[in-house]
């Protein structure tokens, strides 16, 4: 990811009314770092669902993927703590399967990629560290005939609002082929407290995360944000689905982003919205998968029902 594009959307964001910036800028060192501190907390309860999910998906995707040699193709990858247990049960299977992980983050591609040579040095592994819409257009039709199945975890569909899924899912339909497959993992609607909870723990870990962003702008574009004079704000709307987090002006500020040359005025409480997190009820991801050309074949859980990775596959 080049540095144009970070500064030319940051500009945009802060310039835009009302100000916005995108969460896909979260994640450089400090930011990986922050957001492994958040997997660890318990009220982030997404990592265990998730896991315990992963740990017993394989037979199924195996089933579905019927002994044919494939790309495992994983968007926003992250460190690939939960992944690892897929791979695991592939390996153990005898699979014929390259491992293409995808994310924005070249720190986490390398932290991946040393996880990767420690655990597996034969696995076939082709990283690519871009944006997803890049990086797909980058795969292209890459791979000759062997499947598809394309991971979605950690719930990064939900940093899309329900128009941008909907959008993002039928571009990559176009990228896939009759009987490729997907795997998405859906945040489900469940108690507002306990949502609210998993984006505003006492220990302050997510508001440090989402605070880096502030100060990656002064570290990348020479910026001089004042954290301490902004606060992380969380709600959640239980109609919507959707979970936002913003930061919050404590008064009145004026920013110079000095490679920029640009100054930025702030007036005292405005609010940049820097995430959503869109949590789903099981219609809304029938809906979805039918809106965007997928055929759902089934929803795998966790055992309370917090959490659904859904297996999607490309009609014949
Ligand atoms: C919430 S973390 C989840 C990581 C991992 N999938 C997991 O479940 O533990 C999101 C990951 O997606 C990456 N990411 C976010 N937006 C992205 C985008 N637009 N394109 C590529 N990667 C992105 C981030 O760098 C980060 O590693």
């Amino acid at each position: 990811m080049t540095t144009t594009t970070f500064a030319e959307e940051i500009l945009a964001g802060l310039r835009s009314s009302p100000k916005q910036l995108s969460s896909k800028w979260f994640y450089d060192e400090v930011g990986d770092k922050l957001f492994q501190a958040i997997m660890a907390m318990p009220e982030y309860y997404l990592t265990d669902a998730e896991r315990e999910i992963f740990q017993s998906a394989g037979p199924e995707l195996l089933a579905a993927i019927g002994g044919r040699p494939f790309d495992l193709i994983e968007l926003g990858a992250g460190d690939g703590s939960k992944t690892q247990y897929l791979i695991e049960q592939f390996l153990a299977a005898k699979s014929d399967f390259v491992y293409r992980p995808i994310d924005i983050s070249a720190h986490a591609i390398s932290i991946l990629g040393e996880l990767i040579k420690t655990r597996w040095p034969l696995l076939p592994f082709q990283p690519i560290q871009n944006d997803y819409f890049s990086a797909l257009d980058r795969l292209g039709s890459s791979g000759g005939d062997r499947l598809r199945l394309v991971l979605f975890p950690g719930a990064n569909i939900g940093n899309f609002s329900p128009e941008e899924a909907r959008g993002f899912l039928r571009h990559l339909r176009g990228f896939l082929r009759p009987g490729d497959l997907v795997l998405i993992g859906f945040d489900l609607k469940k108690d507002p407290e306990i949502i609210l909870a998993a984006y505003n723990d006492p220990a302050g870990h997510t508001a440090a995360f989402n605070l880096n962003l502030l100060e990656r702008i002064n570290r990348e574009l020479g910026a001089d944000f004042k954290s301490d004079n902004w606060r992380h704000w969380e709600t959640y709307n239980p109609r919507t689905g959707a979970a936002r987090s913003f930061l919050v002006a404590e008064g009145a500020q004026t920013v110079e982003i000095a490679d920029l040359e640009e100054t930025i005025v702030f007036e005292p409480y405005e609010a940049i919205a820097v995430e959503i997190s869109q949590k789903y009820s099981r219609n809304e991801i029938s809906e979805l998968a039918e809106a965007s050309g997928f055929e759902l074949l089934d929803n795998l859980e966790d055992e309370k029902g917090w959490f659904a990775d859904s297996l999607w596959r490309v009609g014949e």
